[in-house]
């Protein structure tokens, strides 16, 4: 393993909930009924597509006007939950994670399709652990495309077959395995169960398991 990639949300920080909630507000302005289990689609998937599936889930239709509001509407809301986040929030395993990949000389990657990662990399001051940033604003083609991982790989100069992906979205995992890298799924949700191994959390992730994937 040459590459270790993270996904953002969901994995190094418990943003995902906020974009849930974030969300919950416009479907309850859009009179659209949102659940946890719908939210599970979203996750890993961009803001743009993201309300279209809401749209979906609602059967509502918004005119180009209105549906580029909601998308800034719901940022707005989501930045607004994320005022206070700090280094604190960061979810426990991360640091030792990030410090043990730099003992073994494995570049560090982030793929996130998110436009806000680099505002939330430096609130949790993890910025300068990052060989490499591919976020929202740098594609064209959100997960479950490969190309946030892609061009990580590409950037790092590493192959694919030497990167693994940490996510906890089942965009994300079908993103990682399209791209021929190791999948590593972090959660419990049935929807990432086909990922090389899953994971509860970030710091259950045992790292001479995931290194012997690539021995396989
Ligand atoms: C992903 C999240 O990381 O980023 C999605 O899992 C979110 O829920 C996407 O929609 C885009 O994020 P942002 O911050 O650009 O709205
Ligand atoms: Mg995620």
């Amino acid at each position: 393993m040459k590459a270790f990639l993270f996904d953002l949300d969901g994995v190094l920080v418990d943003t995902a909930n906020y974009h849930f909630l974030a969300w919950s507000k416009v479907c309850d302005a859009l009179e659209i009924s949102f659940s946890k289990i719908d939210n599970e689609r979203l996750k890993g998937i961009d803001r743009r597509n993201s309300l279209r599936i809401l749209l979906k889930i609602g059967n509502k239709e918004l005119n180009e006007n209105d549906f580029e509001y909601w998308l800034v509407e719901k940022n707005k809301v989501y930045l607004e939950m994320i005022k206070q986040l700090d280094r604190t929030a960061l979810f426990n395993g991360v640091i030792p994670l990030f410090e043990k990949l730099k003992e073994k000389n494995i570049k560090i990657g982030l793929g996130s399709a998110s436009k806000n990662a680099k505002l939330i990399l430096s609130r949790l001051e993890i910025t300068d652990y990052f060989d490499c940033i591919v976020d929202g604003n740098m594609t064209t083609q959100g997960k479950p495309d490969p190309q946030v991982f892609l061009l990580n790989a590409s950037r790092l100069g590493v192959n694919v077959e030497e990167c693994a992906v940490l996510e906890d979205s089942k965009a994300g995992i079908d993103a990682a395995i399209t791209a021929n890298m190791k999948a590593i799924g972090i959660g419990s949700d049935q929807s990432i169960k086909h990922a090389d191994v899953v994971y509860q959390a970030i710091e259950n992730i045992e790292l001479d398991a995931v290194l012997e994937l690539f021995e396989e």
